[in-house]
């Protein structure tokens, strides 16, 4: 099926590459420790089922629902948590795992919510960092891929909800 909307930007193989160097760059970082992926929902999902293989050994796996952008193509800056960590992560070394970096406003957000509840580390990893709307100055420990001002979905980013299942990172273009 062809969607003359999709332009690749980045196909399977190079995410499927990429995903596994992640995993060891993680892993020479952190230490062979347990790790707390803390994927943030929706879009993680499918980056954060890859990167946690890749990861290997102990993997603590949560999730944060989160929704900033509800349904538009825009970021409005407004965080909502959707759902809330399982567990406490006290003491624990966390990975923060994004699909996407846009604003920066939602992982800020994140950063300052999740300090305070006392974990050891908190490290962030984005498959995707996105600098042109950059509106707070982040430190991003692990970047899959920098990409241009283009709105993009697939490997788990949507547009309306769909697109998210696509094996590839795509540009939209209505
Ligand atoms: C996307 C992405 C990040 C956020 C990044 O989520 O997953 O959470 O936007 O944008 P920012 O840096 O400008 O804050 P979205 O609200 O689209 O929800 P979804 O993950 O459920 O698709």
């Amino acid at each position: 099926m062809t969607d003359n909307r999709l332009k690749v930007l980045i196909p399977e193989e190079r995410i499927e590459a990429r995903v596994a160097e992640l995993g060891r760059e993680i892993r020479e970082r952190m230490g062979d420790g347990p790790i707390t992926c803390i994927g943030v929902l929706k879009g993680s999902f499918v980056f954060m089922a890859d990167l946690v293989r890749a990861i290997g050994g102990e993997v603590r796996c949560e999730f944060l629902g989160v929704s900033s952008y509800h349904g538009g193509t825009r970021s409005t800056g407004v965080v909502r948590i959707t759902e809330d960590l399982r567990h406490p992560i006290e003491d624990q070394d966390c990975l923060i795992v994004e699909d996407i970096v846009d604003t920066g406003l939602t992982m800020d957000y994140l950063l300052r919510m999740l300090a305070v509840r006392g974990p050891r580390s908190v490290r962030v990893c984005t498959l995707l960092d996105k600098p042109a709307h950059r509106e707070i100055d982040l430190d991003i420990d692990f970047v899959g891929f920098q990409i241009p001002d283009e709105f993009v979905v697939g490997y788990g980013l949507d547009l309306g909800e769909f697109y998210r299942n696509l094996p590839y990172i795509a540009v939209y273009t209505p």
